[in-house]
């Protein structure tokens, strides 16, 4: 079964843009996991313009399902992630000041560092996943690092998906099975949304996890959060019938 991981930034986002703690971000995902989120995913960045350091002790206080901590490992984010001890985290490459993830690592390029960094999550019992593009080269060298997971950057997909369904998944299909021959775990996730995702899930159906974030909270504004979750879920459970 194929786990729905919320992310919860953009509640970190909203309640920011106002300097108080409406909307708080604990009860939100206490209340995702209420509605039926499998998972609560942050992704704390060095500025803090989003997820606070201090949100995710908060959090791992009260996360029932499974914890996730993405974001780029340098020297703070390790501490970070060392002492919370979340049950997964995922290795983004982006910069300090990028908008939002926009790429998959280099894996050949970043093999010493990612494996010595993985090594100590390791140490601590953490699974770990890293961000992905599509390229199978990458994906081998994944696999070299010691990852337990890859989650494949899903933007091109969805960029594509209106256009041609077909052929925006092909290359997520070809590297997903490759991935999952040579033994690595599959999440997903970026622009994923209740347009793209029964598709998906349909041609990747071993899939463990996909995050997300941005569409589904925007969903709830129209929804509401408990109806948009439930919406999720029965998208996937529609891929995987
Ligand atoms: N996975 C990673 C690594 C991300 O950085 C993000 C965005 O923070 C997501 C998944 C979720 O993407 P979205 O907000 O577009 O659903």
């Amino acid at each position: 079964m194929t786990k729905l991981s919320v992310n919860i930034n953009k509640i970190a986002t909203l309640r920011n843009a106002r300097g108080g703690d409406i909307p708080n971000v604990v009860e939100a995902a206490i209340n995702a996991e209420r509605f039926g989120a499998q998972g609560i995913t942050v992704h704390p960045r060095p500025d803090e313009r989003h997820i606070r350091y201090s949100d995710v002790y908060d959090l791992k206080k009260i996360v029932s399902t499974e914890f996730n901590i993405e974001g780029y490992p340098n020297e703070e984010f390790i501490k970070l992630v060392l002492e919370v001890k979340p049950h997964q985290v995922t290795l983004v490459p982006d910069p300090p000041d990028a908008l939002t993830s926009n790429a998959g690592w280099d894996t050949i390029k970043n093999h010493d560092f990612l494996k010595q960094v993985i090594k100590k999550f390791h140490t601590s019992g953490i699974r770990t996943s890293i961000f992905i593009e599509t390229n199978i080269e990458n994906i081998k060298y994944a696999k070299e690092t010691g990852t337990d997971r890859v989650e494949l950057y899903t933007e091109p997909y969805a960029t594509d998906y209106p256009e041609n369904k077909d052929k925006a998944i092909d290359s997520f299909v070809k590297a997903a099975n490759y991935a999952n021959q040579i033994g690595l775990g599959i999440n997903a996730g970026h622009d994923l949304s209740l347009e793209n995702l029964e598709f998906f899930i349909k041609k990747i159906p071993f899939l463990k996890e996909v995050s997300i974030g941005h569409a589904l909270i925007s969903d709830s504004l129209y929804f509401g959060f408990e109806n948009t979750i439930q919406m999720y879920l029965k998208k996937i459970h529609n891929g995987l019938n």
